[in-house]
């Protein structure tokens, strides 16, 4: 049985990939099957937090018992959800994958192909980077866990992007997944590092290729030492 280390701990989980609308039809999108962020709401309630998970679009996946799941679309819907429920958190975790770009305007009706009209180009606006909005507005004492999906060999390029990423977002830690070549997206297994902030002891673990529950189960150790008294 899991240990109950996480009894009475407020978190907040983000999965899954935002949708972009294009049109009523369309969107831009991507690859996250939400598995990650579902696997660490799945752990944290077993061992006995209460969880508010923002899902945006994932495969299909049993909803995690005695978790609160919230579902949104896009970038900005999940923002919001994820904003009203971090201020009450004592962790948020942001594995969402969430669009860097939308389209700076979205048509109200059904894009058309025409003959007699050039065909439309795509205009695209940044979207908020919402775990460095979080860092800022942070709770004192709550703790903030990122992800990212770096490519580069496992010795090289990978760790050194980490930690420079770890930095500019400042949040307490931050999750590496090394992708391609068939590597963490769309896949049952997961390895990678975790990385923990300076000012939070500055670790840098080695997390084995292993289930996505046990990353998760990994990820919840290094947050329990953050939170404990
Ligand atoms: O910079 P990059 O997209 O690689 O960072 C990934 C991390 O930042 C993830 O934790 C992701 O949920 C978060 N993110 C965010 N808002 C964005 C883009 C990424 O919170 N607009």
């Amino acid at each position: 049985a899991l240990p109950r280390d996480l009894t009475g701990v407020r978190v907040v989980i983000s999965a899954g990939g935002t949708r972009e609308a294009l049109d009523p039809v369309r969107y831009l999108g991507n690859r996250s099957s939400g598995k990650q962020g579902y696997a660490m709401a799945r752990v944290a309630a077993q061992r006995g937090a209460e969880v508010t998970l923002v899902a945006a679009h994932t495969v299909a996946l049993p909803q995690p018992a005695g978790v609160d799941v919230q579902h949104v679309s896009s970038a900005s819907e999940l923002s919001a959800a994820v904003h009203a429920a971090a201020s009450a958190a004592d962790v948020v975790v942001m594995a969402a994958a969430v669009a860097d770009f939308r389209p700076a305007r979205r048509a109200d009706h059904k894009i058309k192909k025409s003959d007699d009209q050039p065909d439309p180009a795509v205009e695209l606006v940044r979207n908020p980077d919402i775990l460095a909005e979080l860092v800022t507005a942070r709770r004192d004492g709550q703790v903030i866990v990122g992800f990212a999906a770096e490519t580069g060999d496992e010795s090289g390029g990978v760790l050194e992007h980490a930690r420079a990423k770890l930095k500019r977002k400042g949040c307490d830690l931050l999750v590496v997944n090394a992708v391609g070549e068939g590597r963490a997206f769309e896949v049952e297994d997961n390895a990678g590092w975790l990385l923990a902030a300076p000012e939070r002891g500055g670790a840098e673990r080695q997390i084995p290729l292993g289930s996505k529950s046990q990353l998760a189960s990994a990820v919840w150790d290094a947050v329990t030492e953050l939170i404990a008294p």
